[in-house]
């Protein structure tokens, strides 16, 4: 076998990480703040990043991480529809900007990460057309007052799993089942949305530079876990179409790709099904089963590396947009193996690039362990470890975080080399 090579990106890769307000800011008024997760907790306080964000900063700082993925809660800042910005919130706001474009980390902005101001569940959230002018006001109003700190937008985080946990699989609020008809029209809403504020910030503008704009689709892969069966066949074929081209269609299909400048992709890997059962642990499988039966799987899903190469090279086909891969990271207590994940997908997302696929950047999930949803505190996918039992919320490098900030300083890393020998 030849010795490996030294995976180098290409220059002025980004190097980022990603959070959520909801997962991490705590203090916090939408539809989570009173949703009992799996573990007995809520967002709050989550890691209270709503006052430690110079502090997050730094340790982002101590990562030599070059970009941040990172939202703006759209609640804090309109109290009522099409109401003038909160200046209190968005005075706070700002002031994490400018230390984040002082430290010379870029921030990409979303404007939509799985929760809408109270008002506007209250009207029956994206399944109400009006939610579409009231958040084109708001991102029309956002983009005006930062135009001198953000170049970067991202509409929306995967309508897909907004749409899917909350209207077919009960898992977000409102928690509906088999909604399917409400689903598509999300998606539809959304997309719809999505179109107008691409224009719209496109149109104002970024005193930073040329202004970039695009949304976040989280690529799965659903396969069934053997091909002879065909009811896992059709599930498999069914949720491919309805989460993964139905969306991309409705946000860039029929020319409507213009209006965007990038594609954001987050990417965890695949769900095969048997006998209509989804082979991950958060179906009530262990680990150590799955891998028995050859999935392997971190603490959420199924570990896929090769398919970020594929799913890159399908969507670039199609769309011929810049990606950034806006999302990866797994959740486990074991470093060594998120170490062999991160390098499995780096290794797939660097092919890609010498296949020609335009990638202009990597946002590791999570920064921060943080508050997973459904699942709480339980899922451990940060750089930086926050400790939950303690009310002070201490922050540390994991083992996780010492090997990412060597890729970062390197632009690229060597595939093979673990922590053992060398880089922690
Ligand atoms: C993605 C979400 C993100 C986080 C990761 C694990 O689907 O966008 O908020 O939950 O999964």
């Amino acid at each position: 076998m030849p010795p490996p090579r030294f995976l180098k990106f290409p220059p002025r890769f980004s190097w980022g990480t990603a959070t959520s307000t909801t997962q991490i800011e705590g203090h916090i008024q939408n539809e989570w703040t009173d949703f009992v997760a799996r573990d007995g907790r809520t967002c709050h306080p989550a890691c209270d990043s709503y006052h430690r964000y110079a502090e997050d900063i730094q340790w982002m700082n101590r990562l030599g991480v070059n970009a941040y993925r990172m939202g703006i809660e759209w609640s804090r800042l309109q109290p009522a529809a099409y109401a003038s910005l909160d200046q209190k919130e968005l005075a706070r706001y700002c002031d994490q900007l400018d230390r984040l474009n002082e430290a010379g980390i870029v921030p990409m902005v979303v404007l939509h990460h799985f929760s809408n101001p109270p008002w506007l569940n209250a009207i029956g959230g994206w399944t109400n057309a009006e939610a579409i002018p009231a958040f084109v006001d708001y991102a029309t109003k956002l983009a005006q007052a930062l135009r001198e700190r953000v170049r970067i937008w991202n509409t929306f985080n995967e309508p897909d799993t907004y749409a899917c946990c909350g209207y077919l699989i009960a898992e977000f609020p409102p928690q509906q089942k088999g909604q399917l008809v409400a689903y598509r029209k999300i998606i539809r809403q959304m997309a719809d949305a999505h179109q107008q504020v691409c224009r719209v910030i496109r149109g104002i503008g970024s005193a930073l530079g040329p202004v970039e704009v695009g949304f976040s689709k989280n690529w799965t892969f659903f396969q069934p876990y053997q091909k002879q069966f065909p009811w896992d066949v059709f599930i498999a074929t069914f949720l491919h179409s309805q989460m993964n081209s139905y969306v991309l269609e409705s946000f860039l299909g029929e020319g409507r790709h213009a209006s965007s400048s990038f594609l954001g992709v987050n990417y965890y890997g695949r769900i095969r099904f048997k006998n209509f059962q989804p082979l991950v642990p958060t179906f009530g499988f262990s680990c150590d089963d799955l891998a028995k039966m050859g999935v392997a799987c971190d603490d959420m899903l199924e570990r896929y590396p090769p398919g970020l190469k594929v799913a890159l090279d399908t969507m670039y086909q199609k769309y011929r947009l810049p990606i950034y891969v806006t999302e990866h990271g797994s959740a486990s207590s074991d470093e060594h193996f998120r170490e062999r994940d991160l390098k499995e997908n780096l290794a797939s997302l660097h092919s890609a690039i010498e296949h020609g696929v335009d990638v202009r950047g990597f946002y590791y999930w999570s920064l921060l362990d943080n508050f997973e949803w459904q699942f709480g505190y339980s899922k451990k996918f940060g750089l930086i470890g926050v400790d939950f039992d303690d009310e002070k919320l201490p922050r540390r490098m994991k083992m996780l975080g010492e090997i990412y900030r060597g890729i970062c300083q390197e632009n690229g890393f060597l595939p093979g080399k673990s922590a053992q020998n060398g880089h922690a």
